[in-house]
């Protein structure tokens, strides 16, 4: 099974959305592993948005992204990246389809409610970064035999 990581940003902080978004990812199907409250430090989102670095908006998006805390969630399940990518819309979501995080629930591109990994390299990465290996939860979930078939639990 892939992980990968989900932060859920101050606006959806500020707007009292962390309970709609997770439970939107648990209904899915998908299995919660990690969960994390934290502010977030300069270095950190230095790291995090190194490439956009030469973007106007990266000053704009690392003050945004300290404005409040932010909610880390690390999330398992079949093909989890493409699938929780899907779940969040497209990042402008004036644009991004009924039906997912963004287009139900944002009007913005910055304040876009969710961040999520883009790749399953990126996911590693970012689990890392903002996880230690001890704030991570290896559980069989009971959910499983009826979520999916024997071939695609493996
Ligand atoms: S881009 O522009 O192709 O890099 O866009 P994308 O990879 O989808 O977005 C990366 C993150 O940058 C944020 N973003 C912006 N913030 C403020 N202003 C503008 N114009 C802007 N464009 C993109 C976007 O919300 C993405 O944040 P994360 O946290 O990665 O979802």
């Amino acid at each position: 099974m892939e992980r990968t990581l989900v932060l859920i940003k101050p606006d959806a902080i500020q707007r009292g959305l962390i309970g709609d978004i997770i439970t939107r990812l648990e209904r899915k199907g998908l299995k919660l592993i990690g969960m994390k409250m934290m502010n977030l430090d300069e270095a950190t989102l230095d790291d995090h948005y190194r490439h956009l670095l030469d973007r106007p908006f990266f000053p704009r998006i690392k003050q945004f992204m300290r404005s409040a805390p932010v909610l880390a969630l690390c999330w398992e399940g079949l093909e989890c990246v493409e699938t929780v990518r899907t779940l969040c819309g497209t990042t402008n979501s004036r644009k991004a389809d009924p039906g997912t995080v963004r287009g139900d629930l944002g009007m913005s591109v910055q304040c876009n409610l969710v961040h999520a990994s883009d790749s399953s390299q990126t996911a590693q990465e970012e689990i890392t970064r903002f996880f230690r290996p001890d704030e991570l939860f290896s559980y069989e979930s009971v959910t499983d035999a009826v979520i999916y078939s024997s071939d695609e639990r493996g």
